[in-house]
C-alpha cells in the first residue's frame, strides 16, 4: 500500500482519481476546501502541506485553473494567472515536495488535449498545458532517487457537460478512464510520459 496525496480531490477529475486510488492505497485528499487545505498558487501553502502529510509515495494533481477567452480578449494578466496557477502551481509540487517523496516515488500532473489540439477561446490553456508536458518530459531525465513524473492529458470529460459546446466534435472521455491513466502512472514504471486519454 502506498501513501498517495491527491490535490483537487473534490473535483470532477480528482474525485474519480482519489476513489480509484483509494481502492488499494492510503489516499490523502487535499484542495482549498478539503480537510487537508492547500492552494497550489501559493508555494508556502504547498510547502506546509508536505510538512504536514509527508513522507509520501506518490503526489497526484488534478487541479489547475486557466482562463478561456477569445484571443483578442485574453490579457497579459490572464496568461499570468493561468501560468501562475496551473503551471507554477504544479511545478511547486516538485520544488516544495520532492524531499518528501520516497525513493522510487512519483508525481502525476494534469494537462489536457489543448496541449496538442486547438479550440476557440483555448489559447491560454494550450500554452499552459503544452508548457507542463514539456516540463514533465525534461524533469523525468533529472529527478533523483528513481522518482518518476508523468502527465495525464484528457480530452473533454463525458461528465463535463458545460464544456461540451466549446469542444465541437471532440471525443468525450469518462472520468473513470482518466482515473485509470493516473493509476497507471502511480502504480506503473513509466516516467516522462504524457498519457493521452
Ligand atoms: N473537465 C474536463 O473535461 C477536463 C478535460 C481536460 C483537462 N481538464 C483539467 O483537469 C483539471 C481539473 O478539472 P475538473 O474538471 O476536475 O475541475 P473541477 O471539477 O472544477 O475541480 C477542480 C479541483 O481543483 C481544486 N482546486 C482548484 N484550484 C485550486 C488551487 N489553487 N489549489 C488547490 N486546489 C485547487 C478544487 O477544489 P477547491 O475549490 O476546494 O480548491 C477542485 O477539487 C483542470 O486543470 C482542467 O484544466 C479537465
Amino acid at each position: 500500500m502506498k501513501k498517495v496525496l491527491v490535490i483537487g480531490s473534490n473535483g470532477l477529475v480528482g474525485g474519480a482519481v482519489a476513489d480509484a486510488l483509494a481502492e488499494s492505497h492510503e489516499v490523502v485528499r487535499a484542495s482549498r476546501s478539503e480537510d487537508e487545505r492547500v492552494d497550489i498558487s501559493d508555494p508556502a501553502s504547498v510547502r506546509e502541506l508536505f510538512e504536514r502529510v509527508g513522507p509520501l509515495d506518490a503526489v497526484v494533481c488534478c487541479a489547475g485553473v486557466v482562463p478561456f477567452k477569445p484571443i483578442e480578449e485574453l490579457t497579459w494578466e490572464d496568461y499570468r494567472a493561468g501560468f501562475e496557477n496551473k503551471v507554477l502551481g504544479q511545478i511547486s509540487l516538485v520544488t516544495e515536495g520532492l524531499s518528501q517523496v520516497r525513493d522510487g516515488g512519483s508525481f502525476t500532473f494534469i494537462t489536457g488535449i489543448l496541449a496538442r489540439e486547438p479550440i476557440a477561446t483555448g489559447a491560454a490553456a494550450s500554452a499552459v498545458n503544452g508548457a507542463l508536458e514539456s516540463f514533465v518530459m525534461a524533469a523525468a531525465t533529472e529527478l533523483p532517487r528513481g522518482v518518476r513524473i508523468n502527465a495525464v492529458s484528457p480530452s473533454v470529460l463525458s461528465e463535463a457537460d458545460g464544456y461540451h459546446p466549446f469542444f465541437p466534435g471532440y471525443p468525450h472521455v469518462p472520468a473513470a478512464e482518466v482515473a485509470r491513466a493516473y493509476v497507471r502512472s502511480v502504480d506503473g514504471v513509466e516516467t516522462g510520459k504524457t498519457f493521452r486519454v
